[in-house]
This record gives C-alpha cells, structure tokens and sequence, in this order.
C-alpha cells in the first residue's frame, strides 16, 4: 500500500506530525509532499492512501491546502485518506476544520486528526508575535502537540 502525505507548515508544528507520520504508517512506502516547496504531482495514480494536513492562522489553513483537495477532490473520494490541522485555539478548532476541509472529503476519510499545535516565539517574525500576544495573550512558547491524538489517528490509517 503506498502513501501520499501533502502538508503544509508555516513554523513547523505539522511539518513534524508529517515526518512523525512518515515514520510511522506501515504497509508500504511513503511519500512526503510539502505544499510550501513543491508542486503538485500529475495526478494521484498509484497512491492507495492520502494524508493531507496543515496549520491554522488567522482562522485559515493554508491556501495550497485547500487548493490541493480540490483539485484532487473526485480521486480523493476513491482513496483511503486521513486529514490533520495544528492549531491553538480549541474553541474555534472544530469551525476551523470545517473551514479547512471540505465536506465530502470530512465525511469521506478514515481519520481526522485535531493535533493541537504550538508557539515557537522564536521563530516568529515581529508582526506574528505581536498578533500572538493580542489575540491569545501569550508570548512565551507554547509546546502543546497531543501525542494521544497523533496516536489514534496513525492507529486509523494502520489498520
Ligand atoms: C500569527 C499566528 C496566527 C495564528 N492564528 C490562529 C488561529 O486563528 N486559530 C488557531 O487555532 N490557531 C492559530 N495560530 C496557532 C497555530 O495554528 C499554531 O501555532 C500551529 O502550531 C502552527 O503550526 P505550523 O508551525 O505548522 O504552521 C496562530 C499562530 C500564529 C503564529
């Protein structure tokens, strides 16, 4: 069984739940995709199963996220898939799934993964940081990945 894994991160946070799940999905190889560098492959022949994630700013995930799943939105209903987000704000997260994911797709997968997300001040540029501050108040970093979650959902797409 093949896998595609198509992810997108601005800071980090699911770019290591992408390389935690490239690690961890058995029955076959894996291919990682990351949306920010490159480009869509022709089409999704050969892959048995999809993985597509990303992160929330702004109350958004990222725009070659979204664009990804539709344009392979009909392949992608004939495929074993599993959707992810990072985020922070947990009473916006199931709002910004369904913003994030379309529905057809939400419905169709095997795994939705809520993995939580975290702050890395440092790597934030000015106006980030200040956005961070106003909106949640915080400015040290924040490691808060639920590893529970990251579990359950790899335990989805491995049975
Ligand atoms: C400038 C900024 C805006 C953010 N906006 C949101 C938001 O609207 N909703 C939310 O749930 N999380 C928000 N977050 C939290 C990110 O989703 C979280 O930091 C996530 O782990 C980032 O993942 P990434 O490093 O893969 O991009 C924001 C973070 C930053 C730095």
């Amino acid at each position: 069984m093949k896998t595609l894994i198509a992810y997108c991160s601005r800071h980090g946070s699911a770019e290591k739940i992408a390389h935690l799940l490239y690690l961890e999905i058995e029955h076959g190889p894996v291919r990682l995709l990351d949306l920010s560098h490159e480009s869509f492959p022709e089409n999704l022949q050969g892959y048995d199963q999809v993985i597509i994630g990303g992160s929330i700013h702004y109350g958004q995930i990222q725009s070659s996220v979204k664009k990804f799943c539709n344009h392979f939105s009909p392949d992608l209903m004939n495929k074993r898939l599993g959707l992810f987000m990072c985020y922070m704000m947990e009473d916006k997260a199931q709002e910004e799934f369904e913003n994030a994911f379309p529905e057809d797709l939400r419905n169709h997968a095997d795994a939705l993964g809520y993995f939580g997300g975290e702050l890395l001040i440092d790597k934030m540029n000015f106006l980030e940081k200040f956005i961070v501050k106003k909106l949640m108040q915080e400015n040290e970093p924040i490691f808060n990945l639920d590893e529970v979650e990251v579990n359950s959902f790899i335990n989805k797409m491995n049975h």
